[in-house]
């Protein structure tokens, strides 16, 4: 079979070399793909969110299947426009992509079907959001409604910083429209887990959990970034804590979209924070997180295809989803500077010993060379029977891979550890 994948970073490069496991498939493209993907499948020329030209690209050559896997295409309806065309996917339509697209659809729906999430008010006004700040309990979080690459989030330590987040997203416009509207919530406390989960709206099935590192230096200081790496199995979340949020908050929420009207399908992936008050939602992504799928997807022993494909089927009860039982870390190798300016278009090497995997996010090909072209470059991913041994394997594989201004933090998965111990 001939499938594509839409997307260009170290998450779809993840996606790519699982389904290149796959026998079913006999062609492989990336849309747009990168100079390290293309290692992997055929990289297209085409923008994720030209829907209009990844449309018609697939028709004319003939795909059989599409893999959606950023945020912004399948908010844009990307997965409506190829089903028109008679073409199955993964990944969820646009209806109810928007449980990512839009933060008060995500908080509303929660209210309105008791999934518990940190309390909110919602605000498109800038003086009534700056009153109620006035008596809100600091710290506070304000976070802009639409998608913001990641970053529409601030967590306020004080009035004045929660007053300057609310001015910058509603009057300065720093994420554009994505912070005309915006909510103020709790402030919850806790340790954060990743779960993504397969559904076909009528079964879920969460994947091995995951812990992102999304601050840009150790010890979680620096700028919030898309994420500096990531460990799986998450130690805080147990057997129990699991069957939990399956009760309370995995099924409830695919029921909810279901009752709207809005059925999802595809990888959901909940954001949790486990609070002294029960596992809570952080946010909803309608896709596969990235690092998390740099750690997810290496785990999986069974076809990743022929889950999408029953996904795409509505037979997922059917399928065969198994988990390694081992521990898995992702080190991302950035440019230097990243989240904010850095430079980029430095030689990528690998020595010949090198023992990972090795996904790749942001660098291109010039003639036969690859070259740095985006703030996280790579990621290095190793699996291990224990995660102490994965961190270690991953660290000394992430030293063989060499590239001027490369930065990486130094303690990815150390809080899983400790964790543990
Ligand atoms: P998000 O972009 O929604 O994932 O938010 C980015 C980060 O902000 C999360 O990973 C959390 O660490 C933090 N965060 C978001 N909402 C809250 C909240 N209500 N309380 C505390 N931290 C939060
Ligand atoms: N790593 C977080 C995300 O994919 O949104």
């Amino acid at each position: 079979m001939k499938v594509m994948v839409v997307g260009g970073g170290g998450r779809e490069h993840a996606i790519i070399k699982k389904l290149k496991e796959s026998k079913k498939i006999t062609e492989l493209f990336a849309l747009p793909g990168n100079g390290g993907i293309a290692a992997d499948a055929t990289c297209v020329d085409i923008g994720a969110k030209d829907i209009d030209k990844i449309t018609a690209w697939a028709v004319e050559n003939k795909i059989d299947f599409a893999v959606v896997a950023p945020d912004d295409p399948l908010v844009l309806g990307c997965v409506d426009a190829l089903n028109a065309k008679g073409i199955p996917c993964f990944g969820p339509k646009a209806n109810a992509a928007i449980i990512e697209g839009s933060k008060i659809f995500s908080k509303n729906l929660m209210k309105k079907y008791n999934i518990p999430t940190a309390a909110y008010e919602v605000f498109d006004d800038m003086d009534k959001a700056l009153a109620y700040l006035e008596t809100a309990p600091i710290p506070t979080v304000i976070k802009a409604d639409g998608l913001a690459l990641g970053k529409g989030v601030v967590i306020a330590e004080t009035r004045e910083a929660a007053k300057d987040a609310v001015r910058s997203m509603m009057a300065d416009k720093v994420f554009g429209d994505s912070g005309s509207k915006i909510v103020i919530e709790e402030f919850l406390t806790g340790p954060e887990v990743s779960v993504l989960a397969f559904t076909d709206a009528k079964t879920v099935i969460p994947m091995v959990s995951s812990m992102d590192h999304k601050r840009a230096l150790d010890g979680d200081n620096g700028l919030n970034t898309g994420g500096m790496g990531t460990v799986a199995p998450n130690p805080y979340y147990t057997k129990e804590i699991a069957d939990e949020c399956m009760k309370t908050i995995f099924e409830p929420t695919i029921a909810a979209m279901n009752a709207e009207g809005r059925p999802f399908t595809g990888c959901l992936y909940f954001g949790l924070m486990l609070t002294p008050n029960g596992p809570k939602v952080i946010e909803y992504n309608c896709r596969f997180g990235d690092p998390e799928t740099q750690v997810v997807l290496p785990l999986l022993e069974s076809d990743l295809f022929e889950i999408m494909q029953a996904i795409a089927e509505g037979k997922l009860a059917e399928a065969d989803v198994r988990f390694a039982d081992k521990n898995a870390c992702c080190v991302i190798m950035a440019s230097k500077g990243y989240p904010s300016a850095y430079e980029k278009g430095f030689e990528i090497t690998v020595d010949a010993d090198f023992a990972a995997e090795l996904y790749v996010a942001g660098a291109t090909l010039k003639d036969g060379k690859l070259l740095t072209n985006g703030g996280r470059v790579l990621g290095v991913t190793a699996t291990a029977p224990t995660l102490e041994a994965a961190i270690a394997e991953s660290y000394k594989n992430v030293a063989k891979v060499h590239f001027d201004n490369a930065y990486s933090r130094s303690d990815i998965g150390k809080k899983a550890l400790a964790a543990k111990a």
